[in-house]
């Protein structure tokens, strides 16, 4: 039977999820649920999953490719990631479904495609750093379970506190994040409704300084670990303490519910790395980011058709 590849359809959701579960194996799927897939699916950022491709055989699913294009400013980014069936590797078919997400950028120039690949997945990192994809940075993992045994300095003003109601200050969030994050390699800028939408099943803590929102840190609770999935601090207000006094106070609270916080610094954040050492967070996995030009990775792909 021939291998055919095709757009994401919305009754694909189960056959995704069974492919995830296949990929447990090896370590690059695991448990997915339907809603968790289709609140992915959801997201802002991945744009309906108009860049999403399936490979189909006899009718059953044995690879997928997700990508959205991202282009904050300057050159088009499209970030991607390729999972083929373990019994299908090395047939072409990642190959393959990777070609298809390129032919979305034809009419673009000077795409940058991007992917991240955790150290362990060995074979993703063969199969991109084949087609000349080089590591940009790397997202580290840290972790911690005990909280650090001084509290952080008394910063005049500032109070720090959960939000009850996230949407409220979904309008300041996203703008703190697109201000704070906008130097980063991994930058997405947020619109207001996108940043309430992320926040929907999200803790929210808010920093205020003298009544002025001036940082937050955003978390979600993940199978007896909560995710810092991101601290900000307004860039006018670094410095005086308060990204310390609200890592500390989240810290301290996700370790009272008896869980390990977690979270992803990138390799080049300094300033982030050196407060979340501080906090006490240890390094446990690193993930690269790989990134390469679209006409290169189209003459290594067309080379090999
Ligand atoms: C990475 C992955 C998508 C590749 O899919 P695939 O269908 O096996 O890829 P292809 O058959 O098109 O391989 C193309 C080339 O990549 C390289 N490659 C792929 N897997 C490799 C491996 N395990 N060891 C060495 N080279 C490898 C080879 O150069 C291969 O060409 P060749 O078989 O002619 O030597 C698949 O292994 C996978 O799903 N891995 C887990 C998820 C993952 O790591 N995804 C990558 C993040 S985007």
């Amino acid at each position: 039977m021939a291998v055919l590849i095709r757009a994401l359809r919305a009754e694909d959701t189960p056959a995704v999820v069974d492919l995830y579960d296949r990929l447990a194996a090896d370590g690059t799927g695991g448990p997915l649920s339907a809603a968790a897939w289709e609140r992915f699916l959801g997201f802002e950022v991945n744009q309906g999953g108009v860049g999403f491709r399936v490979a189909e055989e006899d009718g059953r699913l044995i690879g997928l490719a997700t990508s959205s294009l991202r282009s904050p400013e300057g050159t088009p980014l499209r970030h991607f990631r390729v999972l083929v069936d373990l019994t299908r590797r090395r047939e072409g078919v990642g190959g393959r479904l990777l070609w298809a997400i390129t032919e979305l950028d034809q009419a673009l120039e000077a795409v940058t495609l991007q992917t991240l690949c955790p150290e362990a997945w060995a074979t993703g990192r063969r199969f991109v750093e084949a087609l000349g994809f080089a590591v940009v940075e790397e997202e580290l993992e840290m972790r911690c379970e005990e909280a650090p045994a001084r509290r952080s300095r008394v910063v005049e003003g500032l109070r720090v506190e959960p939000v009850a109601e996230p949407s409220a200050v979904a309008d300041a969030v996203a703008a703190l994040h697109n201000l704070a994050y906008a130097e980063d390699i991994s930058f997405v800028p947020f619109t207001a409704p996108g940043m309430a939408e992320l926040l929907v099943d999200a803790e929210l803590w808010v920093a205020r300084l003298d009544g002025a929102l001036v940082g937050y840190a955003h978390l979600e609770a993940d199978r007896g670990a909560t995710w810092i999935e991101s601290i900000v601090v307004d860039p006018a207000a670094q410095g005086k303490g308060v990204g310390q006094a609200l890592g500390d106070a989240v810290l301290r609270q996700i370790l009272d519910r008896g869980h390990a916080a977690r979270l992803q610094v990138s390799s080049v954040n300094a300033g982030a790395r050196r407060l979340y050492a501080r906090l006490g967070f240890t390094l446990v996995a690193r993930t690269y980011r790989y990134r390469a030009p679209w006409v290169a990775v189209r003459a290594a792909l067309a080379g090999r058709r």
